[in-house]
């Protein structure tokens, strides 16, 4: 669980870039810090990672003040994803990978099947473990920053817009598969982006941030259902309900098995039920045969995927 309590941090003179934030991630929770530029979700991150000294207020990790953590131990259990990458340079995409492992004494057949496992995980060409990170473009370094954080299986996750760079298909790519390991990981996540999509389809939980302040928090589904200011409404207009819809399958929204849909209209029933609902859109019809496999998984129709869109899906408020 990380816990922060009356944080403040100040450069110098002017409005402090951090002002007296408090908040906690439990354990398990793939918290979302979205805010402007500049609002201070970076320095917040600094701060509880202990690579900045707070002016006041106090960070716990799992009830251990990290003013008194020793570094390496406070490196082993948090994997902490660099805005702009930060990888070293002159190390290969392998030994990138492999500093934290290396520092807890893994054997080098461990870690070379770590490696792999990432890589695959990531997207990435196993051959690319020979690169330099000059040798990669900026998505493809980014997405080695993951597997860096990820590589010794770090019970704590900071990661500061980890997907900032990569292309769209990419993007999406990493999102589905980071929440699907998070799905059996359970790890403890703070997850910092500007982009509410990826807010959206992400947090357990979002923080919005503003000028060094957390001014909302809530489930996805509070962020765009519930009344919030006029900057509120700025992050979570109607439009980004689409965005919400994306959060879950369409065999989540599916009303009955083996109903028969309007031919022709057929989709994947793991696709995402934005995808449904925008085949719904573009077809005009408004029921959908779910498939898996070839096989019939059941039938979307309008009205279910309204009713489901309300009434929420998953547990999450
Ligand atoms: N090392 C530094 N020295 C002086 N000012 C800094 C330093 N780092 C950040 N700042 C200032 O503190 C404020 C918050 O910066 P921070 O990097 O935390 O923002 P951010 O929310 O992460 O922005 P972005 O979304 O652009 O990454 C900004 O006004 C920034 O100019
Ligand atoms: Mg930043």
């Amino acid at each position: 669980m990380i816990r922060a309590e009356g944080l403040t941090k100040s450069y110098g003179e002017g409005i402090p870039a951090v002002r007296g934030v408090d908040l906690a991630v439990p354990r398990g929770e793939l918290c979302v810090l979205l805010g402007p530029s500049g609002c201070g979700k970076s320095t917040l991150l600094r701060l509880i990672n202990a690579l900045t000294r707070a002016d006041s207020g106090t960070v716990t990790v799992n009830g251990r003040d990290v003013r008194n953590t020793p570094p390496e131990l406070l490196r082993r259990g948090i994997g902490y994803v660099v805005q702009n990458v930060g990888l070293f340079p002159h190390y290969t995409v392998r030994r990138n990978i492999a500093v934290v492992p290396e520092l807890l004494k893994w054997k080098k057949p461990d870690i070379e099947k770590r490696a792999a496992f990432l890589m695959e995980l990531t997207g990435l060409p196993k051959n690319y473990l020979d690169k330099y990170p000059f040798e990669l473009s900026g998505g493809e370094a980014q997405r080695v920053g993951v597997a860096r954080a990820l590589a010794a299986d770090p019970p704590i996750l900071l990661m500061d817009e980890p997907f900032g760079s990569v292309d769209p298909l990419n993007r999406e790519r990493l999102q589905r598969s980071f929440l699907e390991i998070q799905k059996t990981l359970k790890k403890t996540v703070l997850f910092v982006t500007h982009d509410v999509s990826e807010a959206l389809i992400m947090g357990d939980r979002i923080l919005l941030m503003r000028e060094g302040q957390i001014v909302r928090s809530g489930t996805p589904r509070e962020m765009v259902f519930g009344e919030g200011d006029a900057f509120s409404r700025e992050f979570f207009g109607a439009e980004m309900a689409l965005k919400l819809l994306s959060r879950y399958r369409a065999q989540e929204a599916c009303a009955r098995a083996g109903a028969e849909g309007k031919p022709g209209c057929s989709i994947s029933a793991d696709l995402p039920l934005s995808d449904a609902f925008a085949m719904m859109l573009v077809k005009g019809c408004d029921r959908l045969t779910l498939t898996r496999d070839g096989e019939d998984a059941g039938t979307l129709d309008f009205y279910s995927l309204l009713r489901f869109f309300r009434e929420g899906g998953r547990n999450d408020g």
